[in-house]
């Protein structure tokens, strides 16, 4: 499995509280039980919250990694199903503001995972803002996320639209979060996915749709991932099932699957 590089999947909805992090989280969580080797980075350093969901106590942060404290093996927490959880870091605001010896801590940190991970999900925060933007842009894949309200679809489409004016990105992986049923969640889709096609020659792929779940809410309440605590939730078996589609997308190869890659890109030291 880890002989193809890492593939990099961003979470991301331009709107808030749609469901990232329940994705990332429950993604991240499919794909290790299939016996991947997954590492879940938080990657929101305003409100850092992908330990809270978990229940995990971190002392350390990306912040400690990059100022060369620690290692990035020694702030790694280990969440479900033994994937590696990354906490955010917490009071750094700007990738682009980085120093060079942070940037050096950071390439080095991520170079000891070469050839060790098949999947990093970075579950991002809300916004377009320049470090959203750079996470996106350094990733292979990219989940949008909405849900059938307005303001969430003009967001997303205001995310997709920045991503591919400004970063010339063609292709993106929907998902309607939080629906009635599936045939709401592909409606949802194809609204947004004619407008995307049509406006911008991008393409959308549907991913799928979660149902509204308080099997979900009860897991958060619990900080446990509802995959691994009520894996016949509705809610789980959207996102088993959408992990199966993941499994399937085509894993990088040569220089782009090697971590460094991602952190060169990150920083935009790529296009
Ligand atoms: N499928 C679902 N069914 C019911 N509730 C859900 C579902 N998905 C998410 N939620 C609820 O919606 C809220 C936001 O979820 P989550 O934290 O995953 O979103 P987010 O997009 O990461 O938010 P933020 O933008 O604040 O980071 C939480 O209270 C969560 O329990
Ligand atoms: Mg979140």
């Amino acid at each position: 499995m880890s002989s193809t590089g890492v593939q990099v999947i961003a979470v991301t909805s331009g709107k808030g509280g749609v469901g990232k992090t329940n994705t990332s989280i429950n993604i991240a969580a499919s794909l290790a039980k299939q016996g991947h080797k997954v590492m879940l980075m938080d990657a929101d350093l305003g409100l850092a919250n992908v330990d809270v969901n978990l229940g995990l106590q971190c002392s350390f942060n990306m912040a400690h990694v990059m100022s060369g404290e620690k290692t990035l093996s020694e702030i790694v927490l280990t969440g479900p199903f033994d994937m590696q959880v990354v906490p955010a870091a917490s009071g750094i605001y700007e990738m682009a503001g980085l120093q060079n010896e942070q940037l050096q801590h950071l390439i080095q940190a991520f170079s000891e995972y070469n050839g060790k991970l098949d999947y990093l999900i970075i579950d991002t925060a809300a916004g377009i803002s320049d470090n959203v933007l750079a996470f996106l842009n350094a990733a292979h894949q990219m989940i949008v996320i909405a849900c059938d309200e307005p303001s969430s679809i003009t967001d997303a489409y205001a995310l997709i639209k920045v991503m591919s004016q400004r970063y010339g990105a063609t292709r993106f992986h929907f998902l309607a979060s939080m629906v009635k049923n599936e045939k709401e969640g592909r409606a949802l889709y194809t609204k947004i996915e004619r407008v995307v096609d049509h406006y911008l020659g991008a393409t959308m792929l549907y991913l799928g749709s979660t149902p509204h779940d308080d099997q979900l809410r009860i897991a958060n309440k619990q900080q446990k991932a509802v995959v691994q605590a009520a894996p016949m939730a509705n809610s789980s078996r959207a996102y088993m099932q959408m992990a199966a589609i993941v499994e399937r997308w085509e894993a990088p190869t040569g220089l782009s699957g090697q971590v460094e890659f991602f952190v060169d890109r990150l920083l935009q030291r790529k296009a």
